[in-house]
């Protein structure tokens, strides 16, 4: 009899396990710009993981990838109406949505037209909240669901020569700050990467101010030195990639999560100690002096 009772617990274990493995690969995760970066990593990874994957491009037809890709241009309304009505032919709930979709638009302030700084933030930005408002009715009908953008560093603290992608990005952190405790009624979790630099296409995709003020040549010149060897000395992305799957399987995510190295201690500097951080910033873009 205990014989019998002992395989019939480890059947009911065995099933249990079983099923809990199917609910958890088969949680709906859409991914913004996937096409390339951040996006098309976490999006192959978590597609070969057993998840179902939909990822978004503005391109869909121009690159092969495992997973569903759909168009969608978080800077145009039309876009994204019908990339939404599109989504749910495909899938009935959303579990994730992961806001990755953005872009650099490098130069000095005074440098970059109003008209480029406006497409910053309507992409970043404005393409974003877009978006996340377009899905909001659906995640508040399930009551469950889960919100993580990729902000920067640079929404947390700021480098010269990054205004306006720094001002995009710390918009994104005050605005899902506040919608992090209205959304919390509802079961569905919000939260933030912030990653330091890391080698993705976004050097190649970034747009430069269109400007040219004499007055900055030389200011202008240590910057780039600077900018360039930032970003060719960045790592690789695994550890963005890590995060957001480890932020995929937590029940209840924290808000803020800075990623590179360093990215914690620089934070923290910053946030009390602001001279030390500004003058280790100065001195070392001063070491490219022309
Ligand atoms: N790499 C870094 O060092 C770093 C650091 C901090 C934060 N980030 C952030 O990480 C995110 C991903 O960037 P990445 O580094 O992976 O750069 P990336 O390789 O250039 O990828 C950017 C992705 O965004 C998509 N995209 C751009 N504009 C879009 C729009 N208007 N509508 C929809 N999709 C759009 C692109 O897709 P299509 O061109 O196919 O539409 C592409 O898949 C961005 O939000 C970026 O700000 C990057």
């Amino acid at each position: 009899m205990q014989v019998v009772l002992y395989i019939f617990t480890c059947i009911l274990q065995a099933n249990l396990q079983i099923n809990l493995n199917t609910m958890k690969t088969k949680q709906n995760i859409l991914v913004t710009g996937a096409s390339s970066g951040f996006g098309l990593l976490v999006a192959t990874r978590l597609h070969n993981s057993g998840y179902n994957v939909i990822g978004t491009s503005r391109n869909p037809g121009k690159i092969n990838v495992p997973f569903k890709l759909l168009e969608l241009d978080i800077a145009n309304d039309d876009s994204i109406k019908s990339f939404s009505n599109e989504l749910f032919k495909h899938i009935s709930q959303l579990d994730v949505l992961i806001n990755n979709a953005g872009f650099y638009l490098s130069g000095l302030a005074e440098e970059t037209t109003i008209e480029q700084g406006k497409q910053q933030f309507e992409t970043n930005f404005w393409g974003t909240i877009k978006l996340t408002n377009e899905l909001l009715p659906n995640f508040r009908r399930q009551r469950f669901g889960k919100i993580i953008t990729v902000g920067s560093i640079m929404g947390l603290f700021n480098f010269p020569s990054a205004a306006y992608y720094g001002a995009s990005k710390h918009a994104l952190e005050g605005y899902f700050k506040s919608l992090r405790f209205e959304l919390n009624e509802f079961n569905i979790k919000v939260a933030m990467v912030e990653p330091m630099g890391f080698k993705t296409g976004i050097i190649s995709n970034s747009f430069v101010a269109e400007g040219k003020i004499n007055d900055y040549d030389n200011y202008r010149g240590k910057i780039e030195k600077f900018s360039k060897d930032l970003f060719e000395n960045s790592p690789e992305p695994t550890p963005v990639i890590n995060t957001l799957l480890k932020l995929i399987e937590e029940k209840d995510p924290t808000f803020s999560h800075p990623v590179g190295k360093g990215a914690s201690v620089f934070w923290a500097i910053q946030h009390f100690a602001y001279k030390t951080f500004e003058n280790s910033i100065i001195k070392n873009i001063n070491k490219f002096n022309n």
